[in-house]
């Protein structure tokens, strides 16, 4: 695990987006794994504007969503299929086909989880799987509690969660209670996890996660576990980290020879 922590979300995007760069030019086929919210929104943008002014192209990449809500009738501005659509196929030469989210509408919904982490499977597995954080610990939907090893599945929200993202909504009353989510295995299995956070609202989780047990009481403490994971901070965000001068002395003496 490596934590970087720079002066603004607009840095910490210009960063993911070098190392999804990197997958984009490299690999004939990658796979992403997209998180939604409000955490990844620069990112997106700075994709996007390398997409319109570099020439980065995303024709040969494939998209797996983090998560969905269940309940919401298609097409919801609010559902996750629909932000994803806005924020990123819409705006990116990725084929629409290419991009796809665990249904919260099928009628089967424990077949769809099971179906979906057979097509992730089946696409080769997630190469970069960008990810923020909730501010009770969740990463993707998983809630604390969540099981370390779980796998695609339905789970209910938090009221913090239901809370947080009543902002999307009309009122609390409308935010689903249920979701489907990859689950902590599933972000376990992908090749590189990037994980986002900023501002002070996001402290105390970071701090758990990042330099707290390995515990399903914090799921995004499965940052901890993962092979290849790299938390991207603002300021805000890494403010009650005790490792800040290490992480600060790693960064500003990275060797050449070491990727990120
Ligand atoms: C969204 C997701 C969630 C969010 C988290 C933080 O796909 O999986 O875990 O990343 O709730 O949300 P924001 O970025 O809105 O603070």
């Amino acid at each position: 695990m490596e934590v970087i922590v720079l002066p603004t979300p607009a840095d910490t995007a210009a960063l993911a987006a070098d190392i999804i760069e990197r997958l984009l030019t490299t690999k004939p086929d990658p796979v992403l794994g997209l998180a939604t919210g409000s955490t990844p929104g620069p990112l997106y943008e700075e994709l996007t504007r390398r997409n319109k002014e570099a020439g980065l192209s995303f024709a040969h990449a494939r998209a797996f969503m983090l998560d969905e809500y269940v309940g919401l009738p298609v097409g919801h501005p609010e559902s996750y299929a629909a932000v994803i659509q806005r924020e990123v196929t819409d705006r990116l030469d990725i084929p629409a086909g290419a991009v796809r989210g665990p249904n919260g509408a099928a009628e089967d919904l424990l077949a769809e989880c099971a179906l979906y982490e057979r097509a992730i499977l089946d696409a080769g597995g997630i190469d970069v799987q960008i990810a923020g954080i909730g501010s009770n610990g969740h990463i993707a939907f998983n809630e604390p509690g969540s099981a370390l090893t779980s796998l695609t599945r339905p789970k209910t929200l938090n009221a913090r969660t239901r809370q947080d993202n009543a902002r999307f909504f009309a009122s609390l009353d409308e935010v689903p209670k249920h979701v489907l989510t990859q689950g902590l295995g599933t972000i376990g299995r992908s090749g590189h996890l990037l994980m986002l956070a900023s501002g002070e609202g996001k402290a105390d989780a970071v701090a758990k996660a990042v330099e707290g047990p390995l515990s399903a009481a914090c799921p995004a403490s499965i940052v901890q576990l993962h092979r290849h994971a790299t938390v991207l901070l603002d300021e805000g965000a890494a403010s009650r980290l005790t490792l800040r001068e290490y992480y600060d002395d790693i960064w500003a003496n990275r060797p050449a020879w070491q990727p990120l």
